[in-house]
């Protein structure tokens, strides 16, 4: 309460209500081009709030959308390091593809093998807990996502997760998901050239060494490094609810 309290007169970086609590408007600046002088697109309006219209979003996820729309020409912008915490309490970091948002409850979607170490340490209880970090270069920007990782494999027994593993599976390309048959991550290189040359998978059958990892986030640092000085903002949950705070980059 005292924090949300002391943070009651910080506006949103991107002009949005701090407490989210209408979609439409914190979709806003997500969706304004720079070329039509920030004036919201009216077609692209309806393509992107139909699906999510009813969802009560995080505050954050406009500041990440309008990032991910300014950066879209650049590839390597949908590329995400994520930290873990291995069963000997140790980092462990390394890139990922974004894959999008698990709605409604705005978990970011990673897709990775069962055989590799993140998953076979999740599977070893090991700590849920991890940080994605996310800079987006053309406009020089950084999120640091904190929250907890689930593993949906084929054992999973939510339908609504089973159903994203396999949507998951069915939008990944050939050459993706052929690597999901490859031979076993980490172990020696194989002599075998059948070990990368597997038969191609079915498109609507997932691999069982497939798998979609979640980040639930709980919170998140946004740093923009253009402006005099820098910007940065912290999200944290406060009795269930989103707030903000302007600190000191
Ligand atoms: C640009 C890039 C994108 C990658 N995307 C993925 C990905 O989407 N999923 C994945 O499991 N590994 C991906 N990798 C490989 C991982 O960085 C990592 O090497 C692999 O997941 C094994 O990690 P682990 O042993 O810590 O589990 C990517 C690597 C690079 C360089």
């Amino acid at each position: 309460m005292l924090i949300a309290e002391r943070v009651s007169n910080i506006k949103h970086p991107h002009g949005i209500n701090q407490r989210c609590q209408n979609p439409r408007s914190a979709l806003l600046p997500a969706i304004r081009s720079p070329s039509n002088g920030g004036t919201p697109s009216k077609i692209k309006l309806a393509n992107f709030t139909d699906s999510i219209l009813n969802y009560n979003l995080p505050p954050w996820r406009s500041s990440i959308a309008r990032a991910l729309h300014r950066n879209r020409s650049l590839p390597n912008a949908r590329y995400i390091q994520l930290a873990t915490i291995d069963n000997n309490h140790r980092p462990q970091n390394r890139t990922l593809v974004f894959r999008g948002w698990l709605e409604p409850e705005s978990k970011i979607k990673f897709v990775t093998d069962i055989r590799s170490s993140k998953a076979i340490n999740l599977l070893a209880d090991a700590s849920p807990w991890a940080e994605a970090c996310w800079y987006f270069p053309k406009t020089r920007e950084q999120f640091r996502l904190g929250g907890t990782l689930e593993l949906v494999t084929s054992a999973c027994g939510n339908t609504s997760h089973s159903q994203a593993r396999q949507a998951a599976w069915e939008q990944m390309s050939d050459s993706g998901r052929v690597q999901f048959d490859w031979g076993t991550p980490g172990a020696d290189r194989s002599e075998d050239p059948q070990a990368f040359n597997p038969p191609q998978p079915d498109e609507h059958q997932p691999s069982a060494n497939f798998c979609l990892l979640l980040l639930d986030v709980r919170s998140v640092t946004h740093l923009e490094l253009r402006g005099e000085a820098q910007n940065c903002y912290l999200y944290g949950l406060v009795d269930g609810e989103w707030v903000i705070r302007s600190i000191n980059p």
